[in-house]
Order: structure tokens, then C-alpha cells, then sequence
């Protein structure tokens, strides 16, 4: 990397910080004006590209005997190459660095290090795939999943990708998906009608849609996402409600519906107003805060910063949303549980963990989007039936 003084100072930043590297290279950009467009471009892409093979580094820095907090805060230096120049760094770095380069290549790398899963998370895969669990997070940490849309609006996706054929083509399996074929030189995508959505997600959407007459509820609205989808799929004469737990995104969901002037087919509502409700909802979708594990193709930085810790209260809170949204689904109605989470316990084991509480649920059926199967994130998406 020629810029490498800047890369390992982000990326020391992103450790400390634990955000998105997206922000983090923003936030230093935004201080260094002297880095011109190729230069960012340039240390954003190495840095990305740092987190899809940092695992092997690490693994191998730690049968070398080289690991240590300090050269994990270098390792921008390792992907640089052996010929780079390394004089800007303390001794000791350097030091580490060139012993790094001489150590043996192992004979045999653990299969999780050669897919680049970090290994606190591995147990969870292996648990949840077997065998496959190493081709699996090997494809989805390699590939960057194609940038999908979905037509909310009026306009046909037919129609869209027969007008601008350079930029959108139809999305196979969904009813309303485009693939975006050149998402940088697309603009402002809500000048064609379209927002930005992964086709595991437009599936969710689809489920979710109101048939005719139908009432239905988006309680875990965030950004409004599947309620917007929803909207461009909806039949006569039914009824989308959205509600939002985080107040901050709540008020963000309501200028946005706003700014789309979706507000007459999207009602919101306060999620304490809709804690006092009925059973009133032909059908609830409860797209759960989760580990986002499914999602590590498009933000490989994810793992790097969020330990499998946040596992346990991840879990407490989806069985807690699964019973609020059940008391909201009327008789013979549908709860549909999402998540863009590929590992077990988030999702069939807590399908399962719910069906044991409450014997009077229908379990319907249950769709599980992986990388490997089709050009997506991970989703997954359980129906049961009051
Ligand atoms: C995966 S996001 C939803 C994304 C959204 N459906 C979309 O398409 O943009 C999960 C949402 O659940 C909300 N949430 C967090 N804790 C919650 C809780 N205890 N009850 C209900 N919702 C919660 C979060 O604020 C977040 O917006």
C-alpha cells in the first residue's frame, strides 16, 4: 500500500473506535484534505480488503509466536508486502514484521483461518453447517454481494431495466427486484422509483405484503425498508403499519416516509402506542436486531468489531420481540421472524425456543438465504401461524 502511514493510523482508529470502517476512513479523510480521491479510494479498497484475509495473518503471527496486541495494531503492514518501506515505524514493528516474513508457511491452516472466520465465531458456524460451514463463510467473506433494488413506486422494474438497460437488469425470484449493474454511476436512486435493498430482504418484503383488505404490521421498522417494499407490493384495500423501539430512528423513518410521500399508505405509530394494541394484525413481521453474521460479505470490518458476546443479549431480546409481536396477531394470522443472521441459534433455535412456549403457534415454514445458494447476503425468515 503506498499510503501506508494513513492506512495503519485508520486502522488503529477502527480498533479503538469499534465503528464501521466506512466511518472511520470518512471521519480521517474528512481531517486529512491533502489526500486526494485515487489516494482514498486506494487506502479504503487495502484496508477492505485487510479485513477479508486479516484471520490468516493472525493465525499465522500466532503459530509464529509473533502475536501480541501491538502488531495486531500493525497489521496493514503485513499485507503490504515484504518490500515495502517500513522505516517510518518503531523498531520492534519492523522487527516483528521481517520475522513475520521468514516464518514457514504451515502445512496444515485450520479450516476457519483459510475461510477468514474469525475463531470465537466458528464453533457458531460449524454448529449451524458441519462440513459446510467452511465454504460457506469462505464465499461470503470473498464476495462483495451484488447492490440489488426494489421498484416501491409505481414504475415496472420491467419497464426500468428495458429504459436504462446500462444500468438496471431484472433480479431473477423476486417480484420487484433490479440488479444495480453500475451502483456508482446510478445517483440519486429515488429518481427511478427504487431503493436499495438485498434480495434476502425483498423476500422478507414479500412475505410480508398485505393481501386485499389485509392489516399488517412492520415492528421492527428501523428505516423502513420492508414497510417501503411492502408498499410497492400492496393489494386493495390493506392497510401497512410501521412502528420503530429506537426513538432516533423513529422520527429518521418518519421524514423518510415523508420525503417519498409514502405517509398516506404507511401509517406510523409510537411503539408504546402499539404495546397498548389488539390482535388486530393479519400479519406481523419482526425483522430482529441480530449479529447481522449474514451480512459479512458486504461488511467484512463487522466481525473485527463485534465479539460473539453480543450474542447473549442478542437472543434474550428476539424471544422478548417474538412474544410483544405475537400478542399482536390476530387469530389465523401470520408472524413472520426475520433476520440477516446465518448462524442457528439466532434463528431455527429460537423458532424452536418460541414453538416450546407457546404450543398454540403453527410453525409454517421457514426459508434460509446463504451466499452460497444464490447472489445474497444471508437471510432468513420463519413464518408461524395463531
Ligand atoms: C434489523 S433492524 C430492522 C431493519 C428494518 N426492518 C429495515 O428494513 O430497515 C432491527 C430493528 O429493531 C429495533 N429494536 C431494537 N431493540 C428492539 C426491541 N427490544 N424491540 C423492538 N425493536 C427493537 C432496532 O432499533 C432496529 O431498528
Amino acid at each position: 500500500m503506498k499510503y501506508l502511514l494513513h492506512g495503519v493510523k485508520i486502522w488503529q482508529a477502527f480498533l479503538d473506535e469499534k465503528r464501521p470502517l466506512e466511518q472511520v476512513c470518512a471521519h480521517y479523510f474528512s481531517r486529512t484534505p491533502t489526500l486526494g480521491k485515487q489516494a482514498r479510494q486506494e487506502i479504503t479498497e487495502a484496508l477492505f480488503s485487510l479485513c477479508r484475509q486479516v484471520q490468516l495473518f493472525i493465525y499465522r503471527l500466532e503459530e509464529g509466536g509473533l502475536m501480541s496486541a501491538e502488531i495486531y495494531r500493525y497489521l496493514p503492514l503485513l499485507q503490504a508486502g515484504e518490500r515495502a518501506d517500513f522505516s517510518p515505524f518503531p523498531e520492534f514493528v519492523q522487527r516483528g514484521v521481517q520475522r513475520f516474513y521468514t516464518l514457514p508457511q504451515p502445512s496444515k491452516i485450520p479450516v476457519w483461518a483459510q475461510a477468514n472466520c474469525p475463531k470465537a465465531w466458528w464453533p457458531f458456524f460449524k454448529k449451524s453447517y458441519g462440513d459446510k460451514a467452511g465454504p460457506l463463510v469462505k464465499q461470503m467473506m470473498e464476495t462483495h454481494p451484488l447492490a440489488h433494488g426494489f421498484c416501491y413506486g409505481e414504475q415496472s422494474p420491467a419497464a426500468l431495466c428495458k429504459e436504462v438497460p446500462e444500468l438496471f437488469s431484472p433480479l431473477p425470484g423476486t417480484r420487484r427486484g433490479v440488479v444495480l449493474k453500475n451502483s456508482s454511476g446510478v445517483g440519486s436512486l429515488e429518481k427511478y422509483g427504487i431503493i436499495l435493498q438485498d434480495k434476502g430482504a425483498q423476500l422478507l418484503a414479500e412475505a410480508f405484503a398485505p393481501g386485499p383488505k389485509e392489516k399488517v404490521l412492520d415492528f421492527c421498522s428501523g428505516k423502513g425498508g420492508k414497510a417501503i417494499a411492502a408498499h410497492g407490493l400492496r393489494e386493495i384495500g390493506s392497510e401497512i403499519h410501521a412502528t420503530e423501539f429506537d426513538p432516533l430512528r423513529f422520527s429518521y423513518l418518519k421524514s423518510r416516509l415523508k420525503e417519498l410521500e409514502l405517509t398516506e399508505t404507511i401509517s406510523t405509530h409510537s411503539f408504546e402506542d402499539i404495546l397498548k394494541q389488539e390482535a388486530v394484525y393479519d400479519k406481523v413481521l419482526i425483522d430482529v436486531p441480530c449479529s447481522g453474521s449474514g451480512t459479512w460479505g458486504r461488511h467484512p470490518d463487522l466481525p473485527l468489531r463485534q465479539g460473539v458476546e453480543v450474542l447473549k443479549g442478542l437472543m434474550k431480546t428476539q424471544q422478548h420481540i417474538l412474544s410483544q409481536a405475537w400478542s399482536l396477531v390476530k387469530p389465523g394470522g401470520l408472524l413472520l421472524y426475520g433476520t440477516c443472521s446465518l448462524l442457528e441459534v439466532e434463528n431455527q433455535g429460537q423458532i424452536k425456543t418460541f414453538l416450546g412456549k407457546h404450543p398454540e403457534a403453527v410453525f409454517e415454514d421457514e426459508d434460509l438465504m446463504t451466499p452460497l445458494a444464490c447472489e445474497s447476503q444471508g437471510f432468513y425468515l420463519a413464518k408461524l401461524r395463531k
